[in-house]
Formats: structure tokens, C-alpha cells, sequence
């Protein structure tokens, strides 16, 4: 794969491997990308900047501060990556990155980075077994950064197993792997995709609603796969304590049906896509008592009125969105789901039963079936990350027939 525009910091600290990245430098020009190295104080007695610097045809920098009294910031440079790399990953730079403690500009750069971060980790055998050491990568793969195993062979020390630096091109390999798969998930550019999430709070008095179990983790979910594939998302969530960070994700909070139809329809005409995963209360008490309402000894009775249906709204009003509707049945389930994909006019519809152990409500899990006019397709108990992932591959591969 070309690596062309491609924007690549390579971090270089204090290892015998560092000798390699002469190497990764030279092999990554060479697919087209830019590279820009920077070396930890240490890494200095490992290789040339000079050398570094003719490779990559750019400075290569190991200071804040050049010679010439210029200030390298770091800033800057992490955010001009498109990835950045630590390679080789001593076993103090990457306990100095999973800790945060920022005395060079390595790490300066890396606590700014943005970017998706490898690590390709070198040191000697025992010392990258040590409980420390693995537990800092672990931290480092729940930061959500890549780490390029070390590979096995004869150490500097002597000593033969595990701690070498992945090769250069296996470096690369796994460099073009995540540009081709990241690239792959980005086919909803371009899109914008409206999805209810949560449940609506139906106000009794000012003290009391009717609600439902909803978390709202399904619609997160949803919106934040659909923003990693590069849609632009309009999540419309009705109480929920999940917050999302998403650039392409504006998130607008509601509380009763009737706000929720009203923030959807600001924005429907303009979708491509809308996916109802909110469990909207179907009905709201009439009056919405302006005191708290005080126990007596009789039974109370409120009236309750039909709320909205948000989503065969949508159908009714369908010019050119695909609609995808959820079904969240006790019983006849399949039956009850065709029956909302017909009347509400749906392109699809995701039918979850709570009677499917781990699915439905508040659960990290679900099991769905999605139902088309002409198919069904049945998938097993997932989380509720990779239900978004099968339901948003669904409506690509329809959206493409
Ligand atoms: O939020 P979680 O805890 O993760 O739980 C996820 C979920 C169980 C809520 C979700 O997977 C789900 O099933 N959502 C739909 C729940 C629901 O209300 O289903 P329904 O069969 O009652 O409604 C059918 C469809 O019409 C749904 O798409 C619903 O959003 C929509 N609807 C319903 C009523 C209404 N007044 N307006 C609507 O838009």
C-alpha cells in the first residue's frame, strides 16, 4: 500500500535497536509519507542526527529549543501527525509515557499527540517480562495506543528471546494495515446520520415521570461507529448519563417525547440516514401537575394521552433518507417487527428480545435480528459496539444495492 500524504512523527529513544530506524525512515519515504524524527536525549548516542535528518529531509529534533535559539514546539509537531510512533520503546520512555512524566520533548510531543500512537517496544529479555514493564504496555493498549509486539532473537546483552524491536518492515506492515483498514471504515464520509438514543421521562408533576430501562448505550454506540467511519452524527438523546467526546458527533439532550420529535424533525430533511434506537414512551399523562402530587387514600388515576410516534413520522415524511427502526419485543417478535417495518415505512428494522438473555436494556450486550422486506439475518450475542458495527454494515450494504 502507498503510504503517500501520509504524515508519520517517529519518536526514537535510547536503545541498541535504534540503529534500525535508519531503516523505517528510508522504507517509509520510500512508500510516499512524510517523516519527521525526533530523538530523546539518550537516543543521541545511538544514531545520527545527520543521518536521520538526509533520510527523512527534514531537521530532526531532540530539544525544545534549537541551536539557534528556535523553540521546537511540540505542540505543533504533534498535531501535524497523522500517526506517531515510538520506536524503539525503552522500557524508561514507556514508563515515562503511561505516567506522563514530561521531560523531553518526546514525551512533550507524545502528551500533545492527537493522533493514533504505536509503540514498538526493545529492551532486554528480562526486563520486558518484568511485571512492570507489562503492565505499562497493558496501560498503554487500554490508552488505546498500538503496540508492535517485540520480536525473539539474540539481544545485545547476550541473552536470545523475546526484546528485539519488530523488524522495519514488519513496522510497516502494521503501519499499512491500520491505514487500509482505517480508510475501509471511513465509507460514511460525506453522510450525515440522525439516531435516537435513550429513554424519554414523561412528566407526572414536577417530581415524577414515566420512563423506561433505557441507558442509551445502543444509540451511543450507534453514533459513535457511525462517527468513526466519518459520518457527520446528530445523536438526539433523551436521558442518559453517557457522555461522548466525538468531534462529528453533536449531541442534543431532551427529555420527553414530544422535545425529542421536535429536535428530529429540525433536522431530518437533511439526513441521509436516521436510526430510531430511542425508547420513546408511547404515551404522556395529560396534565402535568404544577405541584407535587400529595398521597391521599384513594387511588390515583392519570390520564395518559398518545404521544407522537417519532418514527413513523419519519416514514410518512421519507424522501430520500434510509430508515432504520429498532423492535424491542416480549413475544411473536419477528411478527411484531415486520409489522413496525411495514407501517412505519422502514428500509430496515433491529429486533431485540428481552426474552434473549443479555440483550434489550442497560446491558454492555445485545442479540438482534435484522429484518429487511425480503430477508432476516440473525447474529449472535455481541457487545453493544459490535451490534453497531454489524447494523451500520447492514445499512452500507444496503444503501450500495
Ligand atoms: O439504551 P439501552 O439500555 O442500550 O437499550 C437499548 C434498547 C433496548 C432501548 C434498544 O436496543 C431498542 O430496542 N430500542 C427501541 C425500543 C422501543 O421503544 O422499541 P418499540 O418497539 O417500542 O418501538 C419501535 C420503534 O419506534 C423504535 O425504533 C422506537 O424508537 C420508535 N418509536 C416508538 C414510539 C414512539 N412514540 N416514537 C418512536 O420513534
Amino acid at each position: 500500500m502507498s503510504l503517500e500524504g501520509k504524515r508519520i512523527l517517529i519518536s526514537v529513544s535510547g536503545g541498541i535497536a535504534a540503529y534500525k530506524i535508519n531503516f523505517l525512515v528510508r522504507m517509509l519515504i520510500k512508500k510516499g509519507a512524510e517523516v519527521q524524527v525526533l530523538l530523546t536525549p539518550a537516543a543521541e548516542n545511538f544514531v545520527s542526527k545527520l543521518t536521520l535528518s538526509t533520510l527523512s529531509k527534514k531537521p530532526v529534533y531532540s530539544e525544545f529549543y534549537s541551536e539557534n535559539g528556535t523553540w521546537n514546539n511540540h505542540v505543533d509537531l504533534a498535531l501535524w501527525a497523522d500517526l506517531m510512533i515510538v520506536a524503539p520503546c525503552t522500557a524508561n520512555t514507556l514508563s515515562k509515557m503511561v505516567h506522563g512524566l514530561c521531560d523531553n520533548l518526546v514525551i512533550a510531543t507524545y502528551l500533545s499527540a492527537k493522533c493514533p500512537v504505536f509503540i514498538a517496544p526493545a529492551m532486554d529479555l528480562d526486563m520486558y517480562e518484568h511485571p512492570s514493564t507489562r503492565q505499562n504496555l497493558e496501560m498503554a493498549e487500554d490508552f488505546g495506543h498500538v503496540v508492535i509486539p517485540a520480536e525473539s532473537g539474540e539481544l545485545a546483552s547476550g541473552l536470545n528471546g523475546p526484546g528485539r524491536m519488530a523488524e522495519p518492515a514488519h513496522i510497516v506492515a502494521a503501519i499499512e494495515t491500520f491505514f487500509s483498514q482505517n480508510q475501509a471504515l471511513k465509507n460514511l464520509a460525506g453522510k450525515t446520520i440522525l439516531i435516537t438514543a435513550g429513554p424519554t421521562h414523561e412528566a407526572i408533576d414536577p417530581v415524577r415521570f414515566i420512563g423506561n430501562h433505557s441507558s442509551g448505550k445502543m444509540g451511543f454506540s450507534l453514533a459513535e461507529e457511525a462517527a468513526k467511519r466519518g459520518a457527520k452524527v446528530i445523536l438526539i438523546s433523551g436521558p442518559s448519563s453517557l457522555q461522548t467526546n466525538y468531534e462529528n458527533i453533536s449531541l442534543h439532550r431532551v427529555t420527553s417525547a414530544k422535545e425529542m420529535f421536535d429536535k428530529v424533525f429540525e433536522y431530518y430533511k437533511e439526513v441521509d440516514i436516521a436510526i430510531a434506537s430511542a425508547a420513546v414512551a408511547d404515551y404522556a399523562p395529560k396534565e402535568i401537575a404544577v405541584e407535587k402530587i400529595k398521597k391521599s387514600d384513594d387511588s390515583l388515576f392519570i390520564e395518559l394521552i398518545k404521544n407522537p410516534d417519532i418514527l413513523k413520522t419519519m416514514g410518512d415524511q421519507k424522501t430520500h433518507q434510509f430508515l432504520v427502526g429498532f423492535a424491542l419485543e416480549t413475544q411473536d417478535e419477528e411478527a411484531h417487527a415486520k409489522g413496525k417495518l411495514e407501517k412505519k415505512n422502514l428500509d430496515m428494522i433491529v429486533l431485540n428480545s428481552l426474552r434473549d438473555e443479555g440483550a434489550g436494556f442497560q446491558k454492555d450486550t445485545n442479540k438482534i435480528k435484522i429484518i429487511t422486506k425480503s430477508d432476516i439475518k440473525s447474529f449472535d450475542l455481541k457487545s453493544k459496539e459490535d451490534v453497531a458495527k454489524d447494523i451500520l454494515n447492514f445499512v452500507e450494504e444496503q444503501m450500495s444495492k
